[in-house]
């Protein structure tokens, strides 16, 4: 049983527990957001010799060599001091210019902010201690802001907040951005089949407008899928098909989403496809294109975290 030594008082982990559930289950404030590896806001520093393998994935060269590590993603094998990291240094300014609901439960929020982004990355976004990944839709070299689609759910702690009191004006924090799940150019004559269900779609619109803004030269097809045929995003779908002759969409149900795609798409060989959506979803998708014909190679695929019943987006 390790040990974790934390501002002057010592915590015992159980078997297989994280640095994070720990320190949680013995009361200590500490932020986190997803649990998954994804956002970093749980980082925290140690020794470097006390950091076991595979909880520094996505840190920088000079985070890892300071003893930056995700606790949610640590399983101390030794004892292990702790110290907090000033996440606030790594967090930058960004102001809301505007707020847009899309729906009755997506909200469209854009950001002005001083960095550089692809469409299809994610950044975490801040509120005090809460934060929460949202992936990018905009392209940094076609618009001056961030722009993210927000599912708004009953019990979601950050989206709740953002649909009831953000206002223009505001100045939100993020980190980021992160993540590779973006058009890659290279690839300009393989046809592109991007499949996003609920606000998955929302990266792959951005993925779509830079593979149109970059001279894609194949068809680009989009499948959106959602608890209903009505999407959210039906306006945005129409003007990206009407920008470039080679794009077009289809709006269907996710429950419908597997039969659709075989009957549509028997043959996936030579596609390139990305998938986008909850992590269940993403896993169903991706066999069924890989048994019609899709190489592994050329699955792309982004899975939103699932943060529980009490503790949504
Ligand atoms: S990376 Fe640990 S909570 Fe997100």
């Amino acid at each position: 049983m390790a040990t974790i030594r934390f501002k002057e008082n010592s915590y015992n982990g159980a078997d297989n527990e994280s640095v994070l559930d720990i320190l949680l289950r013995h009361q200590i404030a500490i932020p986190y957001g997803c649990r998954a590896g994804a956002c970093q806001a749980c980082t925290l520093q140690a020794s470097p010799s006390q950091i076991p393998d595979d909880c520094q994935q996505g840190l920088s060269e000079g985070q890892i060599h300071q003893g930056y590590f995700l606790a949610c993603q640590c399983r101390p094998m030794q004892s292990m001091d702790i110290n907090t990291v000033n996440t606030g240094a790594q967090k930058i300014p960004a102001t809301v210019v505007d707020k847009t609901p899309l729906d009755d439960h997506t909200l469209r929020l854009r950001l002005s902010c001083r960095l550089r982004w692809r469409a299809g990355q994610y950044i975490t976004l801040w509120m005090k201690d809460v934060a929460r990944c949202y992936s990018i839709v905009s392209a940094a070299h076609l618009e001056p802001y961030i722009e993210l689609h927000i599912r708004v759910h009953p019990r979601g702690i950050m989206s709740q907040q953002l649909f009831a009191n953000t206002k223009v004006g505001d100045v939100l924090e993020l980190q980021g951005p992160l993540g590779n799940f973006v058009y890659e150019q290279e690839h300009a004559s393989q046809p592109l089949l991007l499949i996003g269900s609920g606000t998955g779609i929302a990266p792959l619109i951005g993925i779509a407008r830079e593979a149109i803004d970059y001279k894609h030269e194949a068809n680009i097809h989009l499948m959106a899928l959602d608890r209903t045929a009505k999407h959210y995003a039906m306006a945005q779908l129409e003007t990206l098909k009407n920008s470039a002759p080679q794009c077009s969409f289809q709006t269907e149900q996710t429950e419908n989403a597997e039969s659709i795609i075989s009957s549509q798409f028997p043959n996936l060989r030579g596609q390139r496809v990305y998938l986008c959506g909850g992590q269940d979803f993403v896993q169903r998708i991706r066999k069924k294109c890989f048994m019609l014909g899709a190489s592994p190679r050329h699955i792309i695929t982004e899975e939103f975290i699932n943060f529980g019943p009490q503790d949504s987006n």
